[in-house]
């Protein structure tokens, strides 16, 4: 940790064993080929990355959060750096006690930008914690859990947007909710 402003903040790399990782936050209700495509990417920037998903007491998602760790883990089984965690609460805070200096985030469009750069601020403010933004893949660009619920919800076909076994789920849970 060093003194930048009045701030305390969290080094990009570790001193102890000098092991450079990067915090991949999201909600991943459930994780895309978009997310897939990104955290696969940058897991080769860094010796590990941390898939984090936040708890949302507040907002309840299709997936409870062990089955959206669940199901990332089964799809970055083959990223050997990848850990999948989760947090509640501000995301400088979990970066602080893991010890993690930077926060890797998918960019799809310029409409994401404008919110990412506030937050990518904000947390280099509140504790000197540095976003990096990586562009999604073009093909993945207008994807997000929110549409693949909803085409999966109205029966639509989402196998190019999602892995095979969070098509699976998806149908499972679409099936039961019988809505
Ligand atoms: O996948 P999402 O829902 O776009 O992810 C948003 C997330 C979880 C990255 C963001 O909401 C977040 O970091 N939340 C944690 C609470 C926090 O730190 N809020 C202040 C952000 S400046």
């Amino acid at each position: 940790m060093s003194e930048v402003s009045g701030v305390s903040e969290v080094s990009g790399v570790s001193e102890v064993s000098g092991v450079r990782r990067a915090v991949c936050p999201g909600s991943f209700d459930p994780v895309t080929n978009g997310h897939l495509d990104v955290i696969e990417r940058a897991s080769r920037l860094y010796d590990e990355l941390v898939v984090a998903v936040m708890v949302n007491d507040k907002k309840q998602g299709m997936f409870g959060l062990a089955e959206r760790i669940e199901l990332i883990t089964v799809a970055t089984a083959g990223c050997g750096n990848v850990v999948v965690d989760s947090f509640a609460g501000l995301l400088v805070d979990y970066c602080r006690d893991q010890q993690i200096g930077t926060v890797l985030k998918g960019i799809r469009a310029t409409s994401d930008f404008d919110y990412e750069l506030q937050m990518a601020q904000m947390n280099r403010e509140l504790a000197g914690v540095e976003t990096v933004f990586l562009p999604t893949n073009p093909e993945h660009s207008y994807l997000s859990s929110s549409l693949v619920k909803e085409v999966a919800r109205f029966g639509g076909d989402v196998s190019r947007f999602v892995p095979a076994h969070v098509q699976v789920r998806l149908s499972e849970r679409v099936a039961a909710r019988g809505d």
